[in-house]
């Protein structure tokens, strides 16, 4: 039988090795979309930065990998901080994004020496000047805007809607709130703008409506700025989506607004981008067990040992995946199923109606593109430990992140509930 082989190693190789469930990242492949994006995200008429949002997957492992390409690196959070701070990445390719950062989290900012913060509202503004003014240490600021459009795979909005969690409207009173206090700082530098539309997106007219917006409010300063243009650069989960190679989507993104500055004559200083899930998803799988199977009157079950915990996608906004018998490649697919997990929630279905052969308990089911949003989103619910993650390349694996054991599990718990007080 024909069996999956990932950059050299056989699926088979891989579970004896490190069990199941596992996530398997091929680096070729991170390093081949690495590339595509550092050869071909520059211009002559400004200069260019990437920062991988890392929320995608946050690793040590994969932070190491990014730096290695010169990238910067996104994080939301003091637990991403941290971690990002304890990678390769140095301390002022770190940007600090997020719309409720705490005082603790931008005190650890200050203190790890962080330069870059994308400022969300006026209150987070207003805190960041009065901590600049304490440690005296300058903070250059990116303020991220609500342009009022949402894209979403085939689909863009254009919307009045203000009333995003996110983003501050462009002109409004808090924009004019946040221009007082820069104003008044001697330590904060307004160095552009920050705008993100929405994830999965296939539609460049989406991207090309954010340019517009965005150059059009860059042009009432009187320095060049930088234009930050957020992550979302779709990618192919199932056959329905078929997103642009990485370098044709830069390549017209660019070329939009380059075509754009010499139209509208506004020059800016630098464009940065974040793209996260396109550096990260295709080059990701999950191998699982299958279990059980169970006939019920319409439907015929392959259960996993994994599911909701090691990918919360599918039960949290349906997410669609593909998937094969890793060790029967190229068995006949006869059987129609669905691919559940063996969390206690009947949602927890990783795929709906699929074509797959006749198995046995014990084969591997290879789920496809989970290298985004899978391990970064896991959870431990039931108590199932975080299933290890590897990177494989050459024919060798190294692991990247360790299985949890069941004593993980426990690390943190009280035994007799701790003492009354
Ligand atoms: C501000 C910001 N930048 C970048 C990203 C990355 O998006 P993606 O993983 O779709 O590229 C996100 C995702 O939510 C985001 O909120």
């Amino acid at each position: 039988m024909k069996e999956l082989v990932i950059e050299g190693m056989t699926a088979g190789e891989l579970v004896a090795q490190y069990g199941t469930p596992l996530y398997v990242y091929d680096q070729a492949k991170l390093e081949n979309n690495l590339e595509a994006y550092t050869q071909n995200f520059k211009s002559d008429l400004f200069q260019t930065k990437i920062l991988y949002a890392s929320k995608a997957f946050q690793t040590i492992g994969m932070l190491d990998l990014i730096a290695n390409y010169g990238l910067g690196v996104d994080v939301v959070s003091g637990g991403e901080l941290y971690t990002a701070l304890q990678s390769d990445v140095p301390v002022e390719k770190i940007h600090f994004h997020g719309n409720n950062k705490t005082t603790e989290e931008l005190r650890m900012a200050f203190e790890s020496g962080i330069v870059h913060i994308v400022a969300d509202n006026v209150m987070e503004l207003e805190e960041i000047a009065e901590l600049a003014e304490e440690y005296q240490r300058a903070v250059t600021i990116q303020i991220r805007l609500n342009v009022g459009i949402e894209a979403h795979t085939h689909e863009y909005i254009v919307t009045t809607h203000i009333d995003s969690k996110f983003g501050i409207a462009f002109g409004s009173e808090d924009y004019q709130a946040c221009l007082a206090i820069f104003e008044k700082s001697d330590y904060l530098h307004l160095e552009g703008f920050h705008v993100h539309i929405g994830s999965q997106i296939f539609e460049m007219d989406a991207w090309y409506a954010a340019i517009d917006k965005m150059l059009g409010y860059l042009a009432t300063f009187d320095y060049p700025m930088t234009l930050n243009l957020g992550g979302g650069f779709g990618v192919r989960y199932t056959d329905e989506d078929q997103p642009m190679p990485i370098k044709e989507n830069m390549e017209q993104i660019l070329s939009y607004l380059e075509g754009k500055l010499q139209e509208t004559g506004v020059t800016i200083n630098e464009v940065v981008i974040e793209p996260g899930r396109s550096l990260v998803a295709e080059a990701g799988i999950t191998l699982y067990e299958i279990g059980y199977q169970k006939q019920t009157p319409n439907k015929h079950y392959y259960f996993v040992d994994g599911g909701m915990g090691d990918n919360i996608r599918p039960s949290l906004y349906q997410a669609k995946y593909a998937c094969d018998v890793a060790n029967k490649l190229d068995a006949e697919k006869t059987e129609l199923v669905t691919v559940a997990g063996k969390y206690c929630e009947s949602g927890d279905v990783l795929i709906h109606d699929v074509h797959l052969p006749p198995v046995e308990k014990g084969d591997v089911l290879v789920v496809y593109s989970t290298g985004a949003y899978g391990y970064s989103m896991s959870s431990n619910y039931n108590r199932n430990p975080t299933p290890a993650v590897v990177f494989v390349k050459d024919g060798k694996a190294r692991e990247i992140v360790k299985r949890q054991t069941l004593a993980d599990l426990i690390r943190n718990d009280v035994k007799n509930g701790g003492e009354w007080k």
